[in-house]
Parts: C-alpha cells; sequence; structure tokens
C-alpha cells in the first residue's frame, strides 16, 4: 500500500506535481508515492480518463493528490470519456462528499488581489463545498432532440437529508475549531433543494451545534458578499454548483487561483482527494511558469488531514509563507520566477 497516491493528469499538473515530489521527498523521505494516468492523459494511453486501476489504487492509497484535468485536446470526446468525467468518477468513487476549499491571504500578497488591501489582508475563510451529489451527479440528465425541432437540455439538481446533513456537519465541526461561524449558502428563495437545504441545516444545527453561529444567506447575496465583505465570513457552506462558483471567485480575492489548495475528505478513515483549484491551464502548459504553490499546499493539506502529520504540515506552511515573504513569485502573482524556481524557494525554506 502506498501512502500517497500521484495522479498528475493534465496541462500544468505534471508541472505543478513534479514539485511537490520534490518537496515530499526533502520533507519526508520515507513517505511511499505511486503515479498513475489520469484524465485525458490516461485516455490518451488507456481509453478512458479513470482506469478501475487508478480507482482501486485511489481506495487503498492514504491519500490521493490530482494535478489537474482537462484541456481542448479532449473538448470533442464523448461527454463519459472527457478528463471532467474522469474526475467526477473519482470524486464519486471515493465518496469524498466535503470539498474543502480554504481562502487565505498570504500577507506578502495582499496587493496582488484586485481587490482593495484592507479588504482582504489577514483574510482567512474555508468554503465547504459539497462534492459528491446535486446536479453534477442528479438525473436524469441529457440531451435529447424534440419531435417539433430543436433539442431540449436536462439537468437535474437533487438532495437528500443525509446527503446535506453529512456535509453540514463537517462545516460545523471545522467552525469550532475556527471563528465558530457557519453561513450556509442557497437558494432557497427559488429552488426546492435549497429550501430542503436550508431546512436541514438549521434542524442539525439546533439538534448537535447551537454553539455554533449559523446565518443563512441566498448564494447569490454570497457572491456579493464576497467581494464586498469577504471577512465577513468564517465558514461558508453550499452545494456543489454554488461552491465551484464562490471558490472561483474566493481564489481571486487572495491573489488568484495558483494559490488555492482543495481537500476533498469522506467518511472517517477513507482516504482524501487533494487537489488544487486551478484547472490544467492550456494557455500556459508546458511553459514551466505554472505556480506550484497550489498544489504544494494541496500537499499541505494531505499532510494534515490524511497523513497524520500535523507537524510537518505546519513546517511546510510556513516555508510557503516564507518564501513568499523573501519575494518569490511565479508570473500569476506579478514575479518572473519558473514553476521549478518557486520550488526551489520553498525548498531552501524548509
Ligand atoms: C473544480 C473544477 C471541476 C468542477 C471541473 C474540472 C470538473 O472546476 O474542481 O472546481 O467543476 O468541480
Ligand atoms: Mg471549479
Amino acid at each position: 500500500m502506498t501512502d500517497l497516491l500521484l495522479l498528475p493528469g493534465d496541462g500544468i499538473g505534471p508541472e505543478v506535481i513534479a514539485e511537490v515530489k520534490r518537496v515530499a521527498a526533502r520533507l519526508w523521505p520515507e513517505l511511499t508515492t505511486s503515479e498513475m494516468p489520469f484524465g485525458g492523459a490516461s485516455f490518451d494511453q488507456l481509453g478512458t480518463p479513470l482506469s478501475d486501476e487508478a480507482l482501486a489504487a485511489a481506495k487503498s492509497a492514504r491519500a490521493v493528490l490530482m494535478g489537474a484535468v482537462g484541456g481542448p485536446k479532449w473538448a470533442g470526446a464523448p461527454r463519459d470519456k472527457r478528463p471532467e468525467a474522469g474526475l467526477l468518477r473519482l470524486r464519486a468513487g471515493m465518496g469524498v462528499f466535503a470539498n474543502l476549499r480554504p481562502a487565505l491571504c498570504f500577507q506578502p500578497l495582499a496587493e496582488a488581489s484586485t481587490l482593495k488591501r484592507e479588504l482582504v489582508e489577514g483574510l482567512d475563510i474555508v468554503i465547504v463545498r459539497e462534492l459528491t451529489g446535486g446536479v453534477y451527479f442528479g438525473q436524469p440528465r441529457g440531451i435529447e432532440d424534440l419531435p417539433g425541432g430543436g433539442r431540449r437540455g436536462v439537468d437535474t439538481q437533487v438532495y437528500t437529508t443525509a446527503e446535506i446533513e453529512r456535509v453540514a456537519r463537517v462545516a460545523f465541526e471545522l467552525a469550532r475549531g475556527r471563528r465558530n461561524k457557519v453561513t450556509s449558502a442557497e437558494k432557497s428563495n427559488v429552488m426546492e433543494t435549497g429550501l430542503l437545504w436550508r431546512q436541514v441545516v438549521t434542524d442539525l444545527h439546533k439538534r448537535e451545534f447551537a454553539d455554533v453561529t449559523l446565518e443563512h444567506m441566498l448564494a447569490d447575496t454570497a457572491a456579493m458578499q464576497l467581494v464586498k465583505a469577504p471577512k465577513q465570513f468564517d465558514v461558508l457552506l453550499t452545494d456543489n454548483l454554488f461552491g465551484d462558483i464562490l471558490s472561483d471567485e474566493a481564489a481571486q480575492l487572495t491573489g488568484g487561483m495558483g494559490l488555492l489548495p482543495s481537500a476533498a475528505l469522506g467518511a472517517p478513515g477513507t482516504p482524501g482527494l487533494y487537489e488544487p483549484i486551478h484547472g490544467s491551464a492550456p494557455d500556459i502548459a508546458g511553459k514551466g511558469i505554472a505556480n506550484p504553490l497550489a498544489a504544494i499546499l494541496s500537499f499541505e493539506m494531505a499532510l494534515r488531514w490524511s497523513l497524520g502529520r500535523a507537524d510537518l504540515a505546519d513546517r511546510l506552511f510556513q516555508a510557503v509563507g516564507r518564501a513568499l515573504d523573501a519575494g518569490a513569485r511565479t508570473p500569476d502573482i506579478g514575479g518572473r520566477l519558473t514553476t521549478a524556481e518557486m520550488g526551489d524557494s520553498v525548498l531552501a525554506q524548509i
């Protein structure tokens, strides 16, 4: 059994995962890792974006770290063979229903945000995104031809009490170790799933988490408040689709997508899936200028949440902070370092 399964994937994925490997080798030489093709790379080699072997390896590792998937090369592939379909199958297959997406503003990067410094300086929020349900997986779905001409596309947003409760529980527990506040975002004003979401979160809060401050907010208002006064949030709990959107927005608050890691967790004792929230960035893939920090910080989260080494996670987190303090910057955050040089800067601080 390996400790950490690496799925570099496509685009800048392999470039940023290469830096994680160097960091891991320095920080924890005994850590065992293995690597499998995933996403478009797997489709090219094996005809499927996620092989049965890769899924089995993921389920038997202690943690899985993914780079990125997707790119224009596979845009024409049938939907179930697209790299993104492999990622959704991996998330569902591993049962990682709670996706933690921290948006943390490193002090020296407050200037890199497109928002005013005072709004983002010291920002530290976590989005808890439901990851294995909702419109990403709901049935029926598809595009059908209409008899009179034209076509009809259908997606289904569906949530059960159990699905909402288990992810809400993660958010409340997380908040207890932080500033003790959960903001739950949905569209209960127009959606049935939104109404159920609000009711289930309210009930669970009353039953088990009355000590935590709970606030409900419509998802569109949450999008607005995130750019207006982001520091009002501590833990932002939301569904799969809203979480996808709000986490990109939150990433930009902190200086960009190149910095934000994520952890997807399932039932206790099962492996977590760690991914930088940036995509495969085909426009800069192969140029050696991608920012490896989101991937390195995803490894940091794996150390903390799955590999039982919070001590090493702390060391790595501090090393990243010191590298940024010392001025290490890739182009996305206003500098000129290559991916490998950014890796060097972190290694030098470990
Ligand atoms: C993300 C990505 C994925 C998602 C894509 C690549 C399927 O945008 O992790 O945020 O929509 O979940
Ligand atoms: Mg996304």
